[in-house]
């Protein structure tokens, strides 16, 4: 049985500045997702407050206020089959340095901050962060 999912998935500002929008967007859509709503936007420090509403207060967050704001981001929707574990997945884990190869953070970062990419980490966070980032969707 099929079990088609959305997910909101940022490409950061750090990928936006390195210019790999093109190379990321193409590894999404050669798996096999579809891109059902794309847009480059910039954020303020108040709508990064509710877009990581969950690591408001730790010790790391102001760094990641300061990064997500930095410049322009591209957020978009992808819709696929278990789009949310697929797109993780491909992602690979949130510390750059030590993502397995053949992983967008393990191919192209390093840095457990600056590592290019967010997904949705299950269908409750998918809803609100579809829900929040793209609200015709
Ligand atoms: O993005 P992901 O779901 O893999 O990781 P997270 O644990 O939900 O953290 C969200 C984001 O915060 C990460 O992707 C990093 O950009 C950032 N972060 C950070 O700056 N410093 C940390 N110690 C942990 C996370
Ligand atoms: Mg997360």
């Amino acid at each position: 049985m099929s079990q088609m999912e959305r997910t909101l998935v940022l490409i950061k500002p750090d990928a936006v500045r390195r210019a790999l929008v093109g190379q990321i967007v193409a590894r999404y859509e050669a798996r096999g997702l579809q891109v059902v709503a794309l847009e480059l936007r910039q954020i303020d420090a108040a709508f990064a407050a509710r877009h990581y509403a969950e690591h408001v207060g730790r010790d790391y967050y102001p760094g990641l206020e300061a990064y997500i704001t930095s410049g322009p981001l591209v957020a978009m929707v992808l819709a696929g089959e278990r789009a949310i574990d697929a797109v993780r997945t491909m992602n690979g884990a949130t510390d750059a340095a030590t993502a397995l190869a053949g992983t967008i953070r393990g191919d192209l970062a390093t840095s457990k901050r600056e590592n290019l990419v967010h997904a949705s980490d299950s269908p409750e966070s998918a809803a609100r962060e579809v829900a929040l980032w793209f609200p015709q969707v």
